[in-house]
C-alpha cells in the first residue's frame, strides 16, 4: 500500500512539512517546540482558531439570517487565551458552571454575551449568573424554576443585587427526542435523557416561568449531542423545536463533528450554517434571534499535543510509549476515540504501532492503529485534533503534571499556560 505523504485535513490549517520534512505547526518547527517547551504539550495555532471563529461569522452573514449568534461552548477549551481570543472575534460564550463563568468573565466576556446552561445549577451558581446579568438563562427543569422564583422574590441581595434591576432573560432547555448518529455517552437529544424538559412540559413551564417577576421569557433551547457528523438530526431538531410555538430567540445549541482521522469527512462549517438557517426559515423562524453554540468545530483541529517516546517493546505488538495519555486526552478511555500520530521528523511510516500512554492502565491507548517510521525512544511524536475536549479533562491521574498550551503563529511561539509543577500537587492539602 502506498504512503499518503501530505498533512491530512485533521492538522490545524497552517501546518506544513517544511523542507527537511519535519512537520511545522504555525510556522514553528515541532522537534524544536518539544526542545523549548517539553512533552507533553498541547500546541495550538492560534490563527487557525481565529479561522474558525470568522468562517462561522461570515457563514452566519452569507446565510441572510438577520441575526444569528456564534456561542464558543468554553467547555471544549477553558483556557483563557483560547476564550480570550474568542471573545474578541466578537463570539459568544457558553458555560455551564460557575466556574465557566468565572472563566469567561475574566477573560473579557461581556456578560451580555455569555448563555448559562447545566441541569444541576447550585443557588450559588443561580445567584453568581444573576448578579453577572448574563446574555441568557437557560433553565433546564423545574426545580430551577421554583429556586429561581425564591431567589427573585427574597430581596435583592439573594439574587445577586438584582431586585428593581431589568428581569434576566431566560431560555427553556427542551429534549426534542431526537437522535444523532454519536457514541450513546454524548447523545443528548433522545426523550430519555438528563437534559432539559420534555417537550410536552415545555408549556407549562413557559407559563411558570412568565409568572415570576424578574425573569422575561424568551426562547427555548435545545442540543441533541456531540460530534455528528450528519446534518439531518439538526434539521430535524429544528423542525421539532419549531412546534412549540412562537419566541423571540432560538438557541440550537452544538454539536457539529470534526475530522481526527484523515477519511472523515465533516460538514463544512458554511454547509452546517446554512443548514440550520434553511431549516429555520422553512419553520417560519426566518426573522428570529438565532444562536449556535460550536465548541469541538471551533477548537478541536488547532490543536496538535506532541509527546515524546519513552521506550518501544515488541511483542505480539509493537507498544510505543510515550511521556503523557489518559492524562491530557481522555477521549480514547472514555468515548474509544480514534486519533491520527505522526513522528514529527518522520512523519509517514507502515509499522503497526500501538501507541500508549504512562498511565498504570491496559486502556491506556492513545491510538490503537497507529502506523508509524520505525518509532524509537527518544522520537517526538505528534497527535492532532487535540483542542477540544483534551485540556478540558485533563487530570492528575498517577500524579501526571498537566500539559503547557503553546500558541504558535507565523513562526513565533509563546506559552499561554505553563506546565504545571509538583508542588501544585500538594497546594490544596490543608493537613
Ligand atoms: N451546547 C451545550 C449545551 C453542550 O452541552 C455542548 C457540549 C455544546 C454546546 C458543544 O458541543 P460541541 O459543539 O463541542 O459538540 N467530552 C465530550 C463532549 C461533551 C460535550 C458536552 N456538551 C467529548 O470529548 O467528545
Amino acid at each position: 500500500m502506498a504512503i499518503d505523504t501530505s498533512l491530512s485535513h485533521v492538522f490545524p490549517l497552517g501546518s506544513r512539512l517544511n523542507e527537511r520534512g519535519h512537520l511545522e505547526v504555525g510556522g514553528c518547527s515541532a522537534l524544536e517546540l518539544a526542545r523549548e517547551f517539553g512533552t507533553p504539550a498541547y500546541v495550538v495555532d492560534d490563527e487557525d482558531l481565529r479561522a474558525r471563529a470568522r468562517a462561522f461569522r461570515d457563514a452566519a452573514t452569507q446565510s441572510g439570517h438577520p441575526d444569528l449568534a456564534v456561542v464558543f461552548a468554553s467547555k471544549a477549551f477553558p483556557c483563557t487565551a483560547v476564550l480570550r481570543l474568542f471573545a474578541h472575534e466578537g463570539l459568544w460564550c457558553d458555560v455551564a458552571s460557575a466556574g465557566e463563568l468565572h472563566l469567561a468573565l475574566r477573560a473579557g466576556f461581556p456578560a451580555e454575551r455569555i448563555v448559562v446552561h447545566g441541569n444541576a445549577k447550585s443557588t450559588q451558581e443561580l445567584e453568581m449568573a444573576l448578579a453577572a446579568r448574563v446574555g441568557f438563562l437557560v433553565i433546564d427543569n423545574f426545580d430551577e424554576i421554583e429556586r429561581l422564583a425564591g431567589l427573585l422574590a427574597g430581596a435583592g441581595a439573594g439574587a445577586g443585587g438584582r431586585a428593581g434591576g431589568p428581569p434576566q432573560a431566560v431560555l427553556v432547555r427542551a429534549t426534542p427526542d431526537v437522535r444523532g448518529r454519536t457514541h450513546e455517552k454524548i447523545s443528548t437529544g433522545q426523550a430519555d435523557s438528563k437534559f432539559g424538559f420534555a417537550m410536552d412540559d415545555i408549556p407549562l413551564a413557559v407559563e411558570r416561568i412568565e409568572r415570576i417577576e424578574g425573569l422575561r421569557m424568551m426562547g427555548v433551547h435545545a442540543h441533541i449531542g456531540s460530534q455528528l457528523l450528519e446534518l439531518e438530526p439538526f434539521q430535524r431538531a429544528v423542525e421539532e423545536l419549531s412546534t412549540l410555538g412562537r419566541f423571540p430567540v432560538w438557541d440550537l445549541g452544538g454539536g457539529l463533528g470534526v475530522a481526527y482521522t484523515a477519511e472523515q469527512r465533516p460538514p463544512e462549517i458554511e454547509e452546517y450554517v446554512h443548514a440550520l438557517v434553511a431549516a429555520a426559515r422553512e419553520r417560519g423562524l426566518g426573522e428570529q434571534r438565532l444562536l449556535i453554540e460550536p465548541g469541538r468545530a471551533l477548537s478541536a483541529n488547532g490543536c496538535v499535543t506532541l509527546y515524546e517516546v519513552q521506550s518501544v517493546k515488541r511483542n505480539v505488538s509493537t507498544w510505543v510509549a510515550v511521556d503523557g495519555g489518559m492524562s491530557d486526552n481522555l477521549r480514547p478511555m472514555l468515548y474509544g476515540a480514534r486519533y491520527e500520530a505522526h513522528i514529527v521528523d518522520r512523519p509517514f511510516g507502515s509499522t503497526p504501532c500501538v501507541l500508549t500512554g504512562k498511565h498504570c492502565e491496559s486502556g491506556d491507548v492513545i491510538v490503537a492503529d497507529a502506523r508509524l517510521d520505525e518509532p524509537r525512544a527518544g522520537d517526538v511524536v505528534a497527535v492532532p485534533a487535540t483542542g477540544a475536549y483534551g485540556y478540558a479533562m485533563a487530570n492528575n491521574y498517577n500524579g501526571a503534571l498537566r500539559a503547557p498550551v503553546i500558541f504558535c503563529a507565523g513562526g513565533d511561539a509563546r506559552a499561554v499556560v505553563r506546565r504545571e509543577g509538583l508542588d501544585e500537587l500538594t497546594a490544596r492539602d490543608v493537613a
